[in-house]
C-alpha cells in the first residue's frame, strides 16, 4: 500500500510526477508522457500556470470556442466560451442568429450589491448588543479606512453594515451583515478583508464596553466571510417578438410552438426534478462564459442555485409567457461577477476573452453572461419540444464517438457526410464505422 507522503509541495515538478506516477499508475512512464504532453513550450507561460496553484502538474485543457452573432441592446458581440459538452457553442451561435433576426437580447442590471457577514456568538442581553453595535458601528466604518479607500475613491466600499439576531434559529448567534458596492472587481478579497477588520473592531470594542459584564465582553467571532448568495446583484435578460415570426423553420405553428415553451418552462416553474435539467441547461451557456472570462464559475453556480430555490422550492431561472399575440423569454439571475483583479489580468486567454467581448464592465459582461444562459435555455427547450434533443447533440458528438473508435481524417469525412442524411445514434455510428472497415 503507498504510504503517506510529507513535504509533497516541496518536491520540484519531476519528482512530483515521479512519485504520483509511481506510487499511482499502472505504467508510470506512460502515465508521465500523458502529463508531460500537455506542458506548454513557452517557459513562461508555463510557469504562469504553474504558479496558480499549488503542485501543478500539467495543463487541463478545454476547448475555448466563440458564438457569434449576439445582439445585445443593439450591439452585436461575438461571445467566447471555454466548455467541452459538445453541442453548447453550437446551440448558443444557433439561438444567437434567431433572435438576430427578431430584434436581439434586451437586458438590465437590477442591481450590483455584494454580501458578507461577520458570524459571533454572543451570550448576553440582546438590549445592551443593539445600544453596543450604534456605538461601535462608526468604529468599525473608521477602522476599515485602510482597506476601503481606494474603492471608495472609485464610487464603491462598504454601503451598510446591519446587526441581525438569528437566535431564533440558533442559541446565542448573531450577525454584522454587511453590503458592499465593489465596482469591476468581483470583490472577493476586498469584502473578506473588510470583514475581518470589522470582526477584529468588534470583539476588541466589546471587551472595553463599560455596560457589557463577564461573558458580554466575550464576544466569539465564529468566521468573517462573504456570501456567494447575491440575491440583490441581479441582471435580467430577454427576448419577445409576434408569435407569428417566432417558429421559421417550418415544424408546426407558430402558436402551437409558442404554447409549448410556455408550458416547458411551467413544468420546470414546478417539477424540481426537470427545474434542475433546465437550468443545467442554462448553466451550460452560463459557465462557458464564466470560465472564458476567468470568473468564479463555484461561486456564480452556488449563488444561482440558492437563487432558483428562493421561494421555498427549486425552481425555473427563466420564465415565458404568450401575451397581446407576443411571445416573451427571459431570465433573472444573480452574478457576482468581475472584469478587473483575479485571473482577469493574469490569465492570457481570459484578457483576449474579455478583449473580444470590448473590454466589459462588470455590468456589461452580467448582461453578457445572463443572455448566454437564455439563448442556452431557449435553443434547449426549441429541440425538446420539437425534434428531441438527440438529434442536434449526437450531430455535434459525432466526432467524439468516431474519435472513440479511431477514425481515420477520412472515415470521419465520409461518416460526417453520412450523418448529414441519418440519425445519429451511439450505436449507428458504431455500425457504419464498422461497415465503412470492412468494405
Ligand atoms: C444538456 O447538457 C442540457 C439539457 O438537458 C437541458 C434541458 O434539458 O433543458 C438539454
Amino acid at each position: 500500500m503507498t504510504k503517506p507522503i510529507e513535504g509533497f509541495s516541496k518536491l520540484t515538478k519531476a519528482e512530483k510526477l515521479d512519485w504520483i506516477t509511481a506510487n499511482y499508475t499502472e505504467n508510470p512512464e506512460a502515465a508521465k508522457n500523458v502529463l508531460k504532453r500537455y506542458w506548454n513550450t513557452d517557459k513562461t507561460l508555463q510557469r504562469l500556470h504553474d504558479e496558480f496553484i499549488e503542485n501543478t502538474l500539467t495543463n487541463y485543457y478545454l476547448p475555448f470556442g466563440i458564438a457569434p452573432n449576439f445582439l445585445i441592446n443593439d450591439r452585436l458581440y461575438a461571445i467566447p466560451m471555454a466548455i467541452e459538452e459538445s453541442s453548447v457553442v453550437a446551440a448558443a451561435s444557433k439561438a444567437a442568429k434567431f433572435w438576430l433576426k427578431r430584434g436581439g437580447f434586451k437586458t438590465t442590471v437590477l442591481g450590483t450589491e455584494k454580501i458578507g457577514q461577520v458570524h459571533f456568538i454572543y451570550s448576553g442581553n440582546t438590549e445592551k448588543l443593539i445600544v453596543f453595535f450604534k456605538e461601535i458601528k462608526p468604529k468599525l466604518y473608521s477602522d476599515a479606512v485602510s482597506i476601503t479607500k481606494n474603492m471608495k475613491q472609485r464610487g464603491g466600499g462598504i454601503t451598510e453594515i446591519g446587526l441581525r439576531d438569528k437566535t431564533d434559529s440558533l442559541a446565542n448567534y448573531y450577525q454584522l451583515h454587511c453590503t458592499f458596492q465593489t465596482l469591476d472587481a468581483m470583490g472577493a478579497n476586498f469584502i473578506n478583508s473588510c470583514l475581518e477588520q470589522f470582526a477584529a473592531t468588534l470583539k476588541e470594542g466589546a471587551r472595553d464596553f463599560p455596560a457589557f459584564n463577564g461573558e458580554e465582553r466575550n464576544i466569539e467571532v465564529v468566521m468573517a466571510i462573504l456570501s456567494n448568495y447575491v440575491p440583490n446583484c441581479l441582471v435580467r435578460a430577454e427576448v419577445s417578438c409576434p408569435i407569428d415570426e417566432l417558429h421559421g423553420d417550418g415544424t408546426g405553428s407558430s402558436e402551437d410552438f409558442a404554447q409549448k415553451m410556455v408550458r416547458a418552462v411551467e413544468i420546470a416553474k414546478v417539477e424540481p426534478h426537470r427545474a434542475v435539467t433546465h437550468n443545467k441547461g442554462i448553466m451550460n451557456g452560463i459557465d462557458a462564459v464564466i470560465l472564458a472570462t476567468g470568473n468564479d464559475f463555484r461561486a456564480v453556480e452556488a449563488g444561482i442555485h440558492a437563487y432558483a430555490a428562493k421561494d421555498g422550492q427549486y425552481s425555473s431561472l427563466t420564465h415565458a409567457e404568450v401575451k397581446d399575440s407576443t411571445f416573451r423569454f427571459w431570465i433573472e439571475v444573480p452574478l457576482a461577477i468581475g472584469t478587473v483583479g483575479g485571473l482577469t489580468t493574469l490569465h492570457p486567454l481570459v484578457k483576449l476573452a474579455l478583449e473580444v467581448l470590448g473590454k466589459p464592465s462588470a455590468e456589461e459582461l452580467m448582461q453578457i453572461v445572463a443572455v448566454a444562459g437564455l439563448a442556452q435555455n431557449f435553443a434547449a427547450l426549441r429541440s425538446l419540444v420539437t425534434t428531441g434533443i438527440q438529434e442536434g447533440h449526437m450531430k455535434m458528438h459525432l466526432m467524439n464517438v468516431l474519435n472513440q473508435l479511431g477514425a481515420t481524417e477520412a472515415e470521419k469525412t465520409k461518416l460526417t457526410e453520412h450523418f448529414k442524411k441519418n440519425v445519429a445514434t451511439h450505436s449507428a455510428v458504431v455500425t457504419a464505422f464498422e461497415k465503412l472497415r470492412k468494405s
